[in-house]
Order: C-alpha cells, then structure tokens, then sequence
C-alpha cells in the first residue's frame, strides 16, 4: 500500500496533532557558522553534527515520530573537492561514532538518496547500521544524502512501472507515492529551514506538499532544543486547512464528542 497506509495530505485529509508526527529540516548555515568564527567552514559542519545529535534527542522527547534531515544534496557535488571530501569522511566518522548509541535508543535509522556515487566502504556502513536497527521502533532517523526531490520522484516512476508492466496510464498518487523514497513514514506536517534561506533546495519535493514551513534566520550549529520549541509553537499556531475555510474547521469541531481535536486545530 502507499505511504505505508498514511494519510495523502492531497487525497485525504489527514490526523492533526499538537506535536508533529513528522519533522523535515534542511540543516543550512554551517559554513556562515563557522566563517563568522575565522574558522574553516568544516568546522561548521562538525559542529552541526552535534547540532542533530541535541535535535534527535529534543525529538525523541517531545514525541516526533520521524525526523527526516538533509544532509548532502544532489547538488552538493559542485562544492569544493575538499569540502566535499570532508564532509563523506564526516558522515563515515559520525555514523561509526554513533551507531551504536541510535540502537542502543531503539532509534530506526535510515539513509535516502542515490548512494551510487558514494565509497563502497560508506555504503556498506549505511547499509549495516539499517539492518541493525530495522528492528527499532521509538524514533526514526532518516538522513537524506545525495538526495533530491526530483531524482525521488523520477526513481518513484521507474518504480511504479516495474510493478506495472501492462499499464501505461491511468496511475493514482498512491501508485506513485509508493516508490518514494520515504514510503516508510507519513507526509511531513512541519518543515524547518535554517540559516535564513528560504527554498526547498530540492528537497522532499512531492511530500511537502502540505507541510507548513518554518524558516529561521538561526545557523544550524546553532539549532538547539529551544529553538526546535519556538519552531513547534510556531506549528501550533497554524491552522491546517488543507484546502478547506477556515469556518468548516470549527463546524466540524463542534458536533463531535468532548475530547476529540477539531480537525485542523492543534489539542
Ligand atoms: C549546510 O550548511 C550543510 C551542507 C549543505 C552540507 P552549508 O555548508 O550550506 O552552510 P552555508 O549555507 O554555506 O552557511
Ligand atoms: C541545502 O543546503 C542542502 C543541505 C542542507 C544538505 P545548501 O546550502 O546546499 O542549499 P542552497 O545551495 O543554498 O540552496
Ligand atoms: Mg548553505
């Protein structure tokens, strides 16, 4: 089945909650980070490290159930040979490190994107450290690496044609949605951008479609359990339509029985 049985933001619409069940973050501004130290900018992408280790656990106990972060994008490939060096070394590094402390947390972790231009020792590092923890189920980790949002939905294509070979028209969203990248969780309900940009930068381009968007002027190294609060207060205050008025939300709230969220509305 599509998405797993998740609700399609489009399709349907889909459970509301006070905490989002699935947070995007495009983790930008490392460099600025460490450039406004006098430092190199690899610096700042360590320190981000860090940043995501503070993150997860600030999840973890707020009740997120899926943190998907961009790491590395498609695009990435046109930096420097030496930061781009840095930062694979970085990810090697850091997933030697802490593998053991996500299974140990009983963290499920995951990398999307096209792994294909990556070292095989890396790929075989990935590759074991999602077996490992395939099994887990309080927290899902997912690191987008050579990721991005066109090549998702273009290998979601191929995908939904293998497993249709007499078809040649005709396909649903779900047909699709099922050979994303990211069938394994629900749409993102909240997507945050650091370091003050404001772009996808190709990120998860079909399953953002009705997320809401938070951007910060913060670095990412900067990003902390406080500013992950602001970002979901900032959530909380949104009224999520999805395509409907403002005054169906609070008459279909009122008929239905005490306890029950109004649809939309945040408890
Ligand atoms: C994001 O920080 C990390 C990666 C893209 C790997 P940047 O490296 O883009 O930092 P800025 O945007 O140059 O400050
Ligand atoms: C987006 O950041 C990708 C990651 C954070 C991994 P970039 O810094 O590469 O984005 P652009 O180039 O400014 O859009
Ligand atoms: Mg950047």
């Amino acid at each position: 089945m599509a998405n797993a049985g998740f609700t399609s933001s489009t399709r349907d619409i889909p459970a509301v909650s006070a905490v989002p069940a699935h947070i995007a973050i495009i983790m930008d501004g490392n460099g600025r980070w460490a450039r406004k130290r006098f430092l190199p900018r690899v610096a700042g992408h360590s320190r981000g490290v860090d940043a995501l280790r503070d993150v997860i656990r600030a999840c973890m106990d707020r009740g997120v159930g899926y943190l998907t972060v961009f790491a590395f994008s498609s695009e990435n490939w046109r930096r420097p040979a030496e930061e781009v060096s840095f930062l694979m070394q970085l990810f090697l590094k850091s997933l030697q490190k802490e593998v053991e402390r996500l299974h140990q947390n009983n963290i499920r972790f995951r990398v999307i994107g096209d792994l294909s231009r990556f070292d095989p020792a890396l790929v075989s590092m990935i590759r074991d450290a999602e077996a490992l923890t395939a099994a887990n189920t309080r927290f899902n980790l997912t690191i987008a690496a050579n990721y991005g949002g066109r090549w998702d939905i273009l290998h979601a294509v191929d995908k939904m044609l293998e497993r249709h070979p007499d078809k040649r028209s005709g396909f649903t969203e779900e047909d699709l949605a099922a050979g994303l990248s990211t069938d394994f969780a629900p749409e993102p309900d909240l997507f945050i951008r650091t370091g003050g940009e404001k772009r996808i930068s190709n990120f998860l381009l079909w399953q953002l479609a009705y997320a809401e968007l938070y951007f910060t002027d913060t670095l990412w190294p900067d990003f902390d359990a406080a500013a992950l609060d602001v970002a979901i207060a900032s959530y909380r205050a949104r009224e999520r339509r999805f395509g409907r008025t403002s005054e169906q939300l609070v008459e279909k709230a009122a008929p239905e029985s005490k306890g029950t969220t109004p649809a939309g509305r945040h408890a």
